[in-house]
């Protein structure tokens, strides 16, 4: 079933391997209800599980140039933050320069962290195109290779070793609720999951306003978003790719979607109730499962795996906590 796909278990198994020691476990933490289980990536390195990904990536070009004699020249991506951030860190590993291309509207804090792993930032417009022709001339210009963050295969069977962890740490999990932008986590994991254990469902989880995986899944043709979606979701407002659309159109079960409101009061209630500092876009998955649309979900889904997959949240901008006319007690 896998080698129809730009990845195979066994790429994510190598991608185990490259990971080893370099990464946190993180741990699954237990909340009531339809049996929830929390894999906690917020507290990863860079403070996603975007390490995964791009920490395999950069090993595996890497380990693909013996001697150092090959190395790349650079490492080049475009990214809201999160990837840069895991780029930039992975780069460091390797002694490889790093150059991020990082839409102006990208948080503060995304951007303070790519620079303090030592990354250059190149900033760009906030559309697809801007990132895409941005990054390619920094490609140019410092023959650099580029990494992209869900389209190339070594990140997804980075991202897929989430299911691998998982499936170790909790065996019972029945199904994993992953938030989705360009695909690279839930396509990873989904090769990773439906290979081990094809009794596995997975959902993928997206904001109404960015919902160009659940229009794919619908009309059955990769159907992306017509503009840059407005969404508190700000690490999933990319478009799901030609690599990461076979496996969704395939192994993901189904699309959930939540609207801003869902999405900024569930992110309060966790940051409140489980006091865990996520970004919205972990909000996201957490809000898919508390949703309406969840409960008509078969009772046999009975153990759920959301991943909270991000904590970088810019304190500085929580206006949104206090709208206009809300009352401070
Ligand atoms: C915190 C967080 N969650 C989810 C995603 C979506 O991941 P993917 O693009 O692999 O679907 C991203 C992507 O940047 C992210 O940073």
């Amino acid at each position: 079933m896998s080698s129809l796909y730009c990845i195979s278990l066994a790429d994510v198994e190598a991608a185990q391997s490259h990971l080893h020691g370099l990464i946190h476990l993180v741990p699954l933490d237990q909340l009531a209800g339809r049996r929830l289980f929390f894999k906690c990536e917020l507290f990863q390195k860079t403070g996603s599980f975007k390490i995964h990904g791009a920490l395999n990536a950069v090993r595996s070009l890497a380990l693909a140039a013996p001697g150092n004699r090959e190395q790349p020249k650079a490492i080049v991506t475009h990214s809201s933050g999160n990837h840069g951030q895991a780029l930039a860190f992975a780069a460091k590993l390797e002694g490889i320069p790093a150059h991020i291309v990082v839409p102006c509207t990208a948080l503060l804090c995304k951007k303070a962290a790519i620079c303090s792993y030592g990354a250059r930032l190149v900033p760009c417009e906030p559309t697809d195109k801007s990132r895409a022709e941005v990054a390619a001339q920094t490609v140019q210009e410092k023959e650099g290779v580029m990494v992209h963050s869900s389209r190339d295969p070594s990140v997804i069977a980075g991202q897929g070793t989430i299911a691998l962890e998982v499936l170790q740490q909790v065996p019972q999990v029945n199904a994993p609720v992953v938030p989705v932008g360009g695909g690279g986590m839930v396509a990873g994991i989904a090769v990773a999951a439906k290979a081990l254990r094809p009794d596995v469902r997975v959902y993928a989880a997206e904001p109404c306003n960015a919902d160009d995986n659940y229009r794919s899944k619908v009309t059955g043709e990769l159907t992306p978003n017509l503009h840059p979606p407005g969404t508190i979701a700000d690490s999933v407002k990319t478009n799901i790719g030609p690599n990461t659309w076979p496996i969704i159109k395939d192994l993901v079960d189904d699309v959930l979607t939540v609207s801003e409101k869902e999405i900024k009061q569930t992110t309060q209630l966790v940051w409140e109730r489980v006091k865990l500092l996520i970004e919205p876009t972990a909000g996201v998955g957490v809000a898919a499962v508390l949703s309406k649309q969840f409960q008509s979900v078969s009772q046999e889904v009975k153990k759920i795996c959301i991943v909270l997959c991000g904590g970088n949240v810019d304190l500085d901008s929580l206006a949104w906590l206090n709208p206009p006319g809300k009352e401070a007690n």
